[in-house]
């Protein structure tokens, strides 16, 4: 085994790998232009009290999962957990409010939480979500949920259902929360230790228990409880976010989102308001939710900003890749590269006419010099689809055989029209495209 090791709960993403995750990356980045959203990038550490603010002290990622650390100057910092903290600092930073009310702004990049490692949930892990800042509008939060379900159209998820609740607001939620926990007071012994603590600092974050025996429990098939009795956030709403939310639900309608209510749905950070929204995948079992987000109309404020609404999602990414895994999904092809091979008498030529090449097609050649029959393995092992052959006697009248990997069959090319040759070839794969079409 190797002396090192990637730490514990991050992952090297190695050639056969990484072309999925820059094909999922490359979907993203072409719905967010659809949409017409602006890419944000910010820096993968912040103050540790930015997280701590917007989290929540009280919240699981900031009391157990935060990589938390003092620099050289002994400033108190955190690798980010979540992506949304630092976007709103950027928009008070930089007053993106004075450049117009409303933002629409995107970001992908790695996130890190020092959980247990297990099957999709790691240290270091991906995120790519959006954020629209500035407005209270339903309409907002329908768009970007609208957005949410059409990344995953775009890699290929059908039939997506998006779960939706309301959170209410900070006072509707403390009153929620209290007849849940008048509602869990006859289990509350037979909870798990970790619930048993939620129940005291945020008994909401109960109904989220991966915990076997709190499911049970939370199903009625342990300690009596009947869950058709369970209370319901959403009869705790203030006339406003009722109204608001229902209005969400009709805006979903009218773009054919398909949305359920889950009465259950209350989302890990503390910052929400509002809409809250989630979308799992079963075959990833316990850590199943593939992305979420909401409303957090008062996290500006609290990072010391004017009081300024927001909405916006985050996806996993590593689980997308997961999901698509157990799917079937079959590995995405890098198009067909050109490899130029040489003989001894050509071999000091090669590396011009790669780089000239280089510039319109991917190009693969020899860096040592090997036989060409050993070119010729390097080619199929590549799944070139056109091979280049410099050969000597054609070299001397300034031409190139091309060998078309997948019909066999050689032609001579002039040096001169290498490029219109090579487009031949590769033209005679778009014909056979459009006409499969
Ligand atoms: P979150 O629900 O904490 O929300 O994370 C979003 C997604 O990140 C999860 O659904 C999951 O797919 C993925 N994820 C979280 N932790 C891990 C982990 N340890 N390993 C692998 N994947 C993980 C947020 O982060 C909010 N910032 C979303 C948001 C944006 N709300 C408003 N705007």
């Amino acid at each position: 085994m190797a002396r090192f090791q990637a730490p514990r709960g991050t992952r090297d993403l190695i050639p056969g790998e990484i072309e999925r995750w820059q094909w999922v990356e490359a979907m993203a980045r072409d719905v967010f232009d659809r949409y017409c959203y602006d890419e944000i990038r910010t820096p993968m550490f912040e103050d540790y009290e930015l997280f701590a603010r917007s989290s929540g002290e009280a919240s699981e990622v900031v009391q157990k999962e935060m990589y938390r650390f003092k620099d050289q100057g002994d400033r108190d910092l955190a690798l980010r957990p979540e992506g949304t903290a630092g976007v709103c600092r950027a928009y008070l930073e930089h007053g993106l409010a004075s450049r117009g009310r409303v933002h629409r702004l995107w970001y992908m990049g790695p996130m890190f939480r020092y959980g247990r490692p297990q099957k999709g949930r790691y240290r270091q892990f991906w995120q790519i979500g959006a954020e629209i800042i500035g407005t209270p509008a339903p309409r907002a939060d329908a768009e970007i949920i609208a957005l949410f379900v059409d990344l995953f159209e775009a890699w290929g998820f059908e039939d997506l259902v998006v779960m939706v609740n309301s959170v209410g607001t900070v006072e509707s939620r403390q009153a929620y929360a209290d007849r849940l926990k008048d509602w869990l007071a006859p289990v509350a012994k037979l909870l798990s230790p970790e619930s048993q603590e939620r129940l005291t600092r945020n008994p909401l974050r109960v109904l989220d228990s991966k915990h076997p025996t709190d499911l049970a429990i939370l199903a009625g098939k342990q300690g009596g409880l009947d869950p058709s009795t369970m209370p319901h956030m959403l009869d705790e709403l203030d006339a406003e976010s009722r109204e608001h939310f229902e209005a969400v639900r009709s805006e979903l309608e009218s773009v054919e989102i398909n949305s359920e209510i889950d009465h259950g749905l209350v989302r890990g950070l503390d910052y929400y308001t509002r809409t809250a929204f989630e979308v799992h995948d079963r075959s990833l079992g316990a850590q199943s939710a593939l992305g979420g987000g909401g409303r957090y109309d008062g996290l500006i404020e609290e990072l010391g900003g004017p009081a300024t609404p927001g909405v916006g999602f985050s996806i996993g990414v590593d689980r997308v890749l997961l999901a698509m895994e157990s799917r079937g999904d079959t590995l995405v092809k890098k198009a067909g590269t050109i490899f130029v091979a040489s003989t001894e008498g050509t071999r000091p030529a090669a590396p011009a006419i790669v780089r000239a090449l280089r510039a319109v097609y991917a190009v693969d050649h020899d860096l040592e010099a090997r036989s060409l029959s050993s070119q010729m393995k390097s080619a199929d092992k590549v799944e070139a689809r056109v091979v280049m052959i410099l050969g000597e006697d054609e070299w001397k009248q300034g031409q190139v055989v091309l060998r078309d990997m997948k019909t066999g069959s050689q032609t001579t090319a002039n040096l001169d029209e290498m490029v219109e040759s090579i487009d031949r070839i590769l033209g005679s794969d778009r014909e056979v495209e459009s006409e499969e079409e």
